[in-house]
């Protein structure tokens, strides 16, 4: 594995988006553009920076579009700078998304999470109308769909977490708009004949946000860790966006539903003991772990695609390494510990 890890956004953006051989290979097999809505987020750079290079490895002639109201203005210029084509659109209006391009593949990572508990309606309208307007209009695209892992119920954290089978739970407002978008996709897939994988992501991280860099902030401050949520699953950036890109080949009809994340159930106090290590201090708890949490069973995606490549070990060291150097952060905590879904 990489033996440097950087240290500036621009760097870290590039180094994540280094597609694996088997994205190369994927790529060199699809056709036609591809389009990703809601490029401006945590995820969105990456996977169509990933794309970007894999169509230039691969030797393909194909487009990359972000679509985006760029809150973040950076991230249009970043990802111009890096060849990606950009859209400023709002897809909560009808009028600017039928002035979208309709190409072959279509990403869609749009979605609200923090805020439900202040304006529950906004998250409504962005996990489920958004959704809506968004599959009426790529009818005749093939389409991978961020979804969460928060769409199944808790499971026993001595299990192996729910998997595709499980029957879905509306767990808090949040949960229960996420299983809404879910099924407003299914049904205009339906109507459509529109190819589609609901793509259930449990926990990405990378060195500026995610579960290990809110355990390893709060442990490098002296902060308690709460451990009522004991138990997580994790992948990398990196990981997840390339299951991502390889989940256009298994999109049908109806929907197919995968769930994407590490192979392992992870346990808080672990994380937080191995950063208090690095860092040469002790970690402070709160809480008692329950013995239930939002845990999946991602073997489908590993027996399709390949366990994710950099385990946690990995994936602390650089976390650690990052944090301690005072490198940039998101400033975005994921809420982890929250149980009650009111984000
Ligand atoms: N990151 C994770 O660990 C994780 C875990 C589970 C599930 N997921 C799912 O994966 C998806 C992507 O994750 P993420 O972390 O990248 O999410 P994110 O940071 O919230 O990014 C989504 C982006 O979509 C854009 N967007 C939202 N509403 C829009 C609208 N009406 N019109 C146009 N653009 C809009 C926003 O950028 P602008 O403000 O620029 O428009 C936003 O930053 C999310 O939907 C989430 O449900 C992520």
């Amino acid at each position: 594995m990489e033996p440097a890890f950087p240290e500036e956004n621009e760097q870290i953006d590039r180094w994540l988006a280094r597609p694996p051989e088997h994205v190369v290979e994927a790529v060199k097999n699809h056709s036609g553009d591809y389009l990703v809505l809601g490029v401006g987020g945590k995820m969105g750079t990456t996977l169509a920076l990933m794309l970007e290079e894999a169509i230039r490895l691969s030797g393909r002639s194909a487009t990359v579009t972000g679509v985006s109201r760029f809150s973040r203005p950076e991230v249009r210029a970043a990802l111009e700078a890096e060849g990606v084509k950009t859209l400023a659109c709002d897809l909560a209006s009808p009028a600017e998304i039928a002035e979208l391009p309709t190409p072959t593949n279509v990403f869609f990572l749009a979605g609200q999470k923090f805020g439900t508990t202040e304006a529950p309606e906004a998250t409504w309208i962005q996990n489920t109308i958004v959704p809506s307007l968004v599959a009426r209009h790529f009818t005749s695209s093939r389409m991978v769909v961020f979804s969460t892992g928060c769409v199944y119920p808790f499971a026993a954290v001595d299990s192996a977490g729910c998997d595709e089978s499980t029957p879905l739970a509306c767990q808090g407002e949040y949960a229960s708009s996420c299983v809404g978008r879910e099924r407003v996709f299914t049904h205009f897939a339906k109507l459509n004949d529109t190819p589609v994988n609901l793509f259930r992501l449990n926990y990405a991280c990378e060195l500026r946000y995610g579960v290990l860099v809110d355990v390893a902030t709060r442990v490098r401050a002296g902060d308690p860790i709460d451990l009522t949520t004991g138990y997580v699953n994790l992948i990398w950036q990196t990981d997840a966006v390339a299951h991502a890109i390889r989940c256009l080949e298994i999109a049908d009809c109806p929907p197919v539903p995968l769930n994407v994340t590490g192979p392992h159930r992870i346990a808080v106090r672990d994380i937080a003991e191995a950063f208090a290590q690095r860092f040469g201090t002790e970690a402070k708890f709160t809480g008692t772990p329950a013995d239930t949490a939002w845990l999946s069973d991602a073997a489908k995606s590993h027996d399709l695609f390949g366990a994710p490549p950099r385990d946690l070990d990995w994936m602390i060291e650089a976390v650690a390494r990052h944090v301690a150097a005072g490198a940039p952060l998101l400033g975005k905590p994921t809420h982890f510990e929250t149980r009650d879904g009111n984000f």
